[in-house]
């Protein structure tokens, strides 16, 4: 995060469908919000009344026409609300917030997956965060074939789950890439390990932060989630 008059810390989880960020997500909120620091999380694309929208045109599987720079446009602008709507009103606010999913997910799909130019990408997504980066982002690291017997357990899948394997092994050494050139930031974690045990590495790497950047329990919590 940049905006250095922001109070809290933004952490993202990344990785592909079913590799278990929102297990994950969900997991540390409580977890921090058990040791009595305010914290809140978003989904991505969504979290904001605008967004959500995007999310359902995004996401419908009857949109197989959309082409794919209408859909980084889209993921964009999905973004970019909910970065003005609730990512820095909730830096102000909270200790942490915790994004399921964000700009690493669109150089992964619409980079290394749909091929889109990179620097296009770079450009676009920067401004989409409104210059914003994660303190911290998680890559749930799995194999295409864990993530698709994990997605089939969940049920009806949407326009990106439906993608081929070959797209999905893309998006994959794509975020892995990422993760190589983003080593400060980026964590992998074995998505294959003990939902726990992924908690207990990612809440130590929070604490870490919080007590490098001097972030204490305040003395009443009020944290909330959507
Ligand atoms: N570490 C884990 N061990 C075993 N099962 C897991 C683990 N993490 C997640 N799961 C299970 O895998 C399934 C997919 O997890 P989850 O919904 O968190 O993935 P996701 O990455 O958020 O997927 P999507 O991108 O589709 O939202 C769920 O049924 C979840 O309970
Ligand atoms: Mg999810």
């Amino acid at each position: 995060m940049n905006e250095k008059e922001t109070k809290g810390i933004f952490v993202t989880f990344e990785g592909i469908d079913g590799s278990g960020k929102s297990t994950q997500a969900n997991s540390l909120l409580r977890r921090v919000q058990e040791n009595g620091f305010n914290a809140v999380l978003f989904r991505e694309p969504g979290g904001t009344r605008i967004s959500e929208q995007i999310r359902q045109i995004l996401l419908n599987t009857k949109h197989t026409e959309m082409v794919a720079i209408t859909e980084v446009l889209l993921y964009s602008a999905a973004r970019a609300q909910l970065t003005e709507e609730m990512v820095i009103p909730g830096l102000h606010e909270n200790d942490i917030v915790i994004c399921d999913r964000y700009y690493d997910s669109t150089t992964a799909y619409q980079g290394y997956g749909r091929g889109i130019n990179m620097e296009f990408i770079n450009a676009l997504t920067s401004e989409a965060a409104n210059r914003i980066e994660p303190d911290l982002t998680f890559l749930v690291d799995v194999s295409v074939d864990l993530a698709e017997k994990r997605s089939s357990t969940i049920g009806k899948r949407d326009r990106i789950e439906l993608e081929s394997i070959e797209f999905k092994k893309k998006v994959i050494e794509g975020f892995r890439e990422i993760a190589e050139n983003n080593p400060n930031r980026i964590v992998i974690l074995d998505g294959s390990e003990d939902i726990e045990q992924l908690t207990d590495i990612a809440w130590n790497k929070i604490h870490t932060l919080l007590e490098k950047e001097g972030i204490e329990i305040a003395p009443e919590g009020n944290s909330e989630s959507i």
